[in-house]
């Protein structure tokens, strides 16, 4: 099964939290191949759909809701970057200070 386990952890890309939430879900189900590898090929539907597993996207809300205004217009306008394009501190402070963001 560590070839499923590095799959699925690929998938979580880091992040503590779907770490965490996906390895406390797995925890709980039965430990068997079968069961990491339907979770392998379903994991993003699942985020959506499972409730143990949707507090990562309610996790990520609350983080953007506590933000304060103005950070949230600078978060927001990473949105027009696509998935892993490499994005330069110094070329995105530039595009934020002719958006007007301060
Ligand atoms: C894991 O999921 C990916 C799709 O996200 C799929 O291409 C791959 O074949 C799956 N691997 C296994 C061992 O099920």
């Amino acid at each position: 099964m560590l070839d499923l386990a590095k799959l699925i952890l690929k998938k979580c890309d880091g992040l503590p939290l779907a770490i965490v939430t996906i390895g406390g879900y797995l925890a709980n189900r039965p430990q068997n191949a079968m069961e990491w590898r339907k979770l392998n090929i379903s994991l993003s539907a699942e985020i959506e759909i499972n409730p143990e597993l949707k507090m990562i996207n309610t996790a990520l809300m609350r983080s953007y809701d506590g933000l304060p205004y103005h950070i949230k217009a600078c978060f927001l306008y990473l949105a027009i970057f696509s998935e892993d394009d490499i994005i330069r501190r110094t070329n995105i402070v530039k595009r934020w200070m002719a958006e007007g963001f301060t």
